[in-house]
């Protein structure tokens, strides 16, 4: 069981506009998108790596370059595309499957509506993106639907979470490595994250 709360000053303080009620959706986008830059910088530090050999300008040289098994990053609609952007900055050949879920107003259990995933996922490291992990439902949810697919190598990104999400994946899915943001104080008697930011996809798309 892990979890890795990236609390660099750049991510701290982008997260800190991401929650002001006042950052408007144009520029809630693009923090969010550079905020998952910057958490794939450390979710993707144990990639594997090779000795390639190149020629320079000036001579021969070995150098490194990935190698091992390729990527997958699996975003959680709706809120997850805007990550799933994001990381494809860094590593454009990766293979992006979808999972749709929301959550049931009242009772706040995940509804899924939607799963395409790459057809070799078992092949690949899967990186799961939601912004919110709130209740975990909808995380445990597309965690286990991966794992039907095959997917063994798993870690989930999220910008923020709740202690309770945490928990909920960390039992169901001991295996999976966390990585966040910043770990949030509770949730309140909706399910929302507190402080939080509020509801993500309504932030991104505006639907509010
Ligand atoms: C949000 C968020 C997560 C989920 C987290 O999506 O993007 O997917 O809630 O909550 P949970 O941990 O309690 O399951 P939402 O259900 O609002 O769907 P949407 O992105 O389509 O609006
Ligand atoms: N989904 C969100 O978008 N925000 C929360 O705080 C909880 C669930």
């Amino acid at each position: 069981m892990s979890l890795t709360v990236i609390n660099h000053p750049l991510v701290q303080h982008k997260l800190a506009l991401v929650r002001d009620e006042r950052t408007g959706s144009k520029d809630f986008r693009e923090l969010v998108t550079e905020i998952t830059m910057l958490m794939a910088f450390e979710a993707m530090r144990d990639l594997e790596l090779e000795d390639v050999e190149i020629t320079t300008p000036v001579q021969g040289a070995t150098v490194k370059m990935l190698s091992g098994k390729k990527l997958a990053l699996v975003g959680i609609l709706r809120a997850g595309l805007i990550m799933v952007d994001g990381i494809l900055k860094l590593v454009p050949a990766a293979k992006v499957g979808h999972i749709g879920t929301y959550r049931d107003p009242v009772t706040k259990q995940p509804v899924r509506y939607y799963a395409k995933l790459p057809s070799d996922i078992s092949e690949r490291r899967v990186f799961i993106v939601d912004p919110m992990l709130a209740t975990g439902g909808s995380a445990v949810d597309a965690i286990a639907e991966l794992k039907k697919a095959g997917a063994s190598n798993i870690k989930l990104l999220n910008i923020i979470a709740a202690p309770e999400g945490v928990a909920r994946v960390q039992q169901a899915h001991p295996d999976v490595e966390i990585v966040v943001a910043a770990l949030d104080s509770h949730l309140n008697d909706h399910a929302y994250i507190v402080p939080g930011l509020g509801d993500a996809g309504d932030r991104i798309y505006g639907t509010k």
